[in-house]
């Protein structure tokens, strides 16, 4: 029996043991998928001591040790390097490689439920992990990307460091989470992205953005899939705006690195099937 773990701080809340121990018992892999709560103290203890043994084939590394983890690996691919966060670990003969799956996850859930991205205005909230996936796969597509972060250094250090990769092709401005950056930057905004966990239970009533701000040119998409539809998502679609939730982009990046770990391709409906009968609400 091989293990995944998934780390984080904490990790209760998290869906993911779900979506893969039913993919792993569909196509009868000898793999167990399972949850650690991990102090940021103890990560790099934890890497050394655990994930190198031979009966983990890997991780997925959610807040807040997307960045920190990269100090305890021995290889990181181009992308997770360049943006400088690791969502899935994998342990080849105790050598760890990290990988970022989170920027395919949300590539594949824009494809198919927005369009192209070529050429689009976007305001993204947010600079933490889940940002930096999704801010540098507009900055190679966009025009303009808008990052706004409550800690404005954490989105001025990001838009520096998309601006100067050679495969950028967008604008790309750090502003404050406040009311009148915002009210700018979603006025003439195509695409807007909640990377942040506002709006996550318990919190569920909590929102960033005044329903009036929103409009029915924008397309909302919501990391959080935890309410399915968040109030942001609930008060844009009010507005006339197409929304979608995280759930997409959770089991694409999820499948992603089942794909990783195991070499097989996981069977996705079931992930979302599993996924929703959790959530309890349709999508
Ligand atoms: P993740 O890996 O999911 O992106 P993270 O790296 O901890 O998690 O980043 C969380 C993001 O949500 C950050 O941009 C954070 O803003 P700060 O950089 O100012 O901390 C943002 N965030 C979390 N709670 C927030 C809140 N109540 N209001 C505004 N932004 C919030």
């Amino acid at each position: 029996m091989k293990i995944c773990y998934l780390l984080g701080y904490p990790v209760e809340h998290s869906m993911s043991a779900l979506m893969h121990n039913a993919s792993f018992q569909r196509l009868n892999l000898p793999y167990r998928y399972e949850l650690r709560s991990i102090p940021p103290g103890d990560l790099v203890t934890f890497v050394e001591k655990e994930l190198r043994t031979p009966k983990v084939r890997g991780a997925n590394v959610t807040i807040p040790h997307k960045q920190a983890v990269i100090k305890a690996l021995d290889e990181i691919d181009e992308t997770a390097s360049i943006i400088g966060a690791v969502n899935t670990i994998v342990n080849k003969r105790g050598n760890l490689t990290g990988h970022n799956t989170d920027i395919t996850g949300a590539h594949r859930a824009l494809r198919e439920y927005f369009g192209g991205l070529y050429d689009t205005k976007v305001a993204i909230l947010g600079a933490g992990g889940a940002s930096k996936a999704v801010s540098y796969l507009f900055a190679k597509k966009a025009s303009r990307v808008s990052i706004l972060n409550r800690t404005l250094k954490k989105a001025e250090s990001l838009a520096v460091t998309l601006s100067r990769l050679p495969e950028c092709k967008a604008e790309v401005q750090a502003l404050p989470l406040k009311y009148e950056p915002l009210e700018n930057a979603v006025k003439e905004a195509d695409i807007l992205v909640n990377t942040t966990s506002v709006g996550m239970v318990p919190k569920s009533n909590e929102t960033l953005v005044s329903k009036t701000l929103l409009h029915r040119e924008l397309f909302v998409f919501d990391l959080v899939y935890n309410p399915p539809k968040t109030r942001l998502m609930r008060e844009a679609a009010e507005m006339g705006a197409r929304v979608i939730g995280g759930l997409p982009m959770l089991v694409y990046q999820g499948s992603e690195a089942f794909k990783l770990w195991t070499g097989r391709n996981p069977p996705e409906e079931l992930m979302f099937k599993t996924l929703k009968e959790n959530l309890g609400e349709d999508q």
